[in-house]
């Protein structure tokens, strides 16, 4: 199991309840999505697979490791296998696009030609090989989170955490990013996708795990029965 929530509750200091007793178990090479209203616990609940946040009570294991005991460093070693798309980005301003996406290579001491040719192949999947040497405030908000979705995806990551991927992107955008997080899953990648793109949750068919005001409420697997 490379994700696994047991009892899971969290509450926000002083007393903002987010989850409420989840469990929640997700094994090698799923391809799962997190539904629920606004404010259901989405981003939560990914908040604490990466160990941003702590479970209040508890366990929480990703790759392994028990989040809620796990030290800064354990939980730095656990983030190099783990490929994020935040739901505001988080991109280095300062940086171009090639250096934001070239960031998971460096930190995996990527030979420095590999780092170039892998991070402009992902831009141009992405549509973005040519604004490679762009900053990200010039970018819309589209572009931005097609640079995020490069980012997470160059380092083939052991597991892929997607906070709403397609919140700002239209449907044959949507679609580009979602057959690319596919191909990333049928390469071996265990994703994690946060989204109320409802649409595209029931084209794609996977299994889906239904939130409402931090409680699991549904967990339909293939829910049409074919993929
Ligand atoms: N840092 C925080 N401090 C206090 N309460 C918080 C904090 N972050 C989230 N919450 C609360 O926890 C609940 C769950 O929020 P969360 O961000 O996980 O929802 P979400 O499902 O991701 O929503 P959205 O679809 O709008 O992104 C909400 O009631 C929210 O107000
Ligand atoms: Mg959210």
């Amino acid at each position: 199991m490379i994700v696994s929530l047991q009892g899971v509750e969290k509450v926000y200091p002083p007393h903002q309840p987010a989850l409420r007793k989840l469990n929640l178990h997700i094994n090698e090479g799923d391809f799962i999505f997190i539904a629920g209203a606004s404010g259901a616990g989405k981003s939560t609940l990914l908040k604490l697979l990466l160990g941003s946040e702590r479970a209040s009570s508890g366990t929480v294991a990703v790759l392994g490791k028990n989040m809620s005991q796990a030290s800064e460093f354990e939980i730095a070693q656990i983030r190099k296998r783990i490929g994020i798309v935040f739901q505001d980005f988080r991109l280095l301003k300062r940086k171009t696009l090639l250096e934001n996406v070239s960031l998971p290579l460096e930190l995996r001491n990527y030979k420095k030609k590999d780092i170039e040719t892998r991070s402009l192949a992902m831009l141009d999947a992405l549509g973005l090989r040519e604004r490679a040497y762009d900053y990200p405030p010039t970018l819309s908000g589209g572009e931005q989170q097609r640079v995020a979705i490069a980012r997470a995806l160059v380092g083939k990551p052991d597991l892929l955490f997607a906070d709403e991927p397609t919140g700002n992107l239209d449907t044959h955008m949507s679609r580009i990013v979602f057959n690319l997080l596919l191909e990333a899953n049928a390469a071996g990648v265990t994703v994690v996708v946060a989204s109320h793109n409802l649409a595209m949750i029931e084209e794609l068919n996977l299994r889906t795990v239904v939130l409402d005001k931090g409680e699991i409420v549904g967990d339909f697997e293939q829910p049409k029965g074919v993929r």
